[in-house]
C-alpha cells in the first residue's frame, strides 16, 4: 500500500490536490474490536472519491469473516457491480504458456449478484442427511447493467470483441437470462463482435488460445475463478490488478490487488507491490486522469521489462516506479 501511494503521489501534477485518509480494516482491528465494516465506516468511506484497498486476510481470523464481513460487504454496499480485471502479459514477463502469446484482455466480472449474495441455507444440520443450498441470484437489471458496461468497454477497444462466459447448458435459468440480455443489449452495439463460451471451455482457451479474448463478461463466481487463471497465465497473481467499480459514481469505487495478504511473508519487505501499483493506474483512469494512468502502466511495463531476476525489496520497486512516473 505504501508503494502504491508513493507512485500515486509521484504521478500527480501539482494542480491535482490529493487528500488521503487511512482506515485500518485488517485482522488487527477485527481482533481488537470485533468489527469488520460498520455503518459508521461506510458513512466515512462514502465521502471519498475512490478507495485503494490493501490485501486483507489473516490465518488468525476464521475463514469467511473478513471476506464476507468486509470485502463483500463493501462491494455490495457501494454497488460495485463492475469488477474489472485486466489480463495482460507484459513484455519480459514469464508466462507458463509456451511461446509467450499475446495476451491483452479484460474480464468484466459481475460484482453484486450470483452465488455471492449469501442466499441459501442448511437443512437437517449436523445429520447425515444435511442439505446445503447456495442460491445464485441473477436479475435482468443486474445483468443488463454489467453487460452494457462490458459492451461499452469492448466498443472502445481496437478489436471490439466481447465474449460472454456462462454455463447455459446446465445452469439453464440463469444462463438463459444472461444470454438473452447479452443478445438484446448487443443490438445497441452493432460494431462489437460477440461470442459465447461455456466456462469450462473458456478455461481451455485461456491456456491454449488466450489471444482470442478481448473483453469477457461473466457472472461473479465464474469471474472469480477465471481471473485467477488469467493472473496465472499473465505472470502470476502478484501482478494482477482490479477495480470494483460503481460506474454511475453514486458510491466511491474501490481498487485492490487481486492477490491476498501473503501472511507468510508479511513485514519482510519482499512482497511485489506491482499489483497494487497497477490498481492505482485503474483508479486514476476511473477518476478521469487518463494520461497519469497510462504513465503508471508504462512505468510498470518498463520496470518489468528491465527485471533480471535480481531480488529487490518492496520499497525498491516502489521507488523505481515512482522515479519512472515522475521523470
Ligand atoms: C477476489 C477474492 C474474493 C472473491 C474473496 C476474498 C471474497 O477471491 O477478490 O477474487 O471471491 O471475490
Ligand atoms: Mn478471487
Amino acid at each position: 500500500m505504501a508503494e502504491g501511494l508513493k507512485v500515486l503521489r509521484a504521478v500527480l501534477d501539482e494542480d491535482v490536490k490529493l487528500e488521503t485518509t487511512e482506515y485500518d480494516f485488517g485482522a488487527r482491528r477485527y481482533h481488537a474490536t470485533g468489527d469488520t465494516l460498520t455503518d459508521a465506516d461506510l458513512a466515512a468511506l462514502k465521502g471519498h472519491d475512490a478507495i485503494l484497498l490493501g490485501a486483507i486476510g489473516d490465518p488468525s481470523v476464521p475463514s469467511g469473516v473478513l471476506e464476507r464481513g468486509f470485502l463483500l460487504k463493501l462491494r455490495f454496499a457501494f454497488d460495485h457491480y463492475v469488477n474489472l480485471r485486466p489480463g495482460k502479459l507484459f513484455p519480459n514477463v514469464a508466462s507458463p504458456l509456451a511461446g509467450s502469446p499475446r495476451i491483452d484482455f479484460v474480464v468484466v466480472r459481475e460484482g453484486t449478484e450470483g452465488p455471492y449474495t449469501g442466499n441459501g441455507g442448511s437443512l437437517r444440520t449436523g445429520t447425515p442427511h444435511e442439505v446445503a443450498t447456495e442460491v445464485s441470484v441473477n436479475t435482468a437489471y443486474g445483468i443488463e447493467r454489467v453487460v452494457r458496461d462490458a459492451y461499452a468497454r469492448a466498443q472502445a477497444r481496437p478489436r471490439k470483441k466481447l465474449t460472454l462466459v456462462h454455463k447455459n447448458n446446465v445452469l439453464v435459468h440463469a444462463g438463459h437470462l444472461w444470454k438473452s440480455v447479452f443478445d438484446r443489449v448487443g443490438r445497441e452495439f452493432p460494431e462489437v463482435t460477440t461470442d459465447y463460451l461455456h466456462v469450462d471451455a473458456a478455461t481451455i482457451f485461456f491456456v491454449t488460445q488466450p489471444e482470442r479474448f478481448d473483453v469477457i463478461v461473466t457472472d461473479n463466481l465464474f469471474g472469480d475463478i477465471l481471473t485467477d487463471l488469467a493472473a496465472a497465465v499473465t505472470g502470476g497473481i502478484g501482478l494482477a490488478a482490479s477495480g470494483n467499480i460503481n460506474p454511475a459514481g453514486e458510491f466511491p469505487s474501490m481498487f485492490e490487488p487481486v492477490h491476498g495478504s501473503a501472511p507468510d511473508i508479511a513485514g519482510q519487505g519482499k512482497a511485489d507491490p506491482t499489483a497494487t501499483v497497477l490498481s492505482v493506474a485503474l483508479l486514476l483512469d476511473h477518476l478521469g486522469h487518463r494520461e497519469q494512468a497510462a504513465r503508471v502502466e508504462e512505468a510498470v511495463a518498463a520496470d518489468l521489462a528491465g527485471r533480471t531476476g535480481e531480488p529487490r525489496t518492496t520499497a525498491e520497486i516502489g521507488d523505481a516506479l515512482a522515479a519512472r512516473v515522475s521523470g
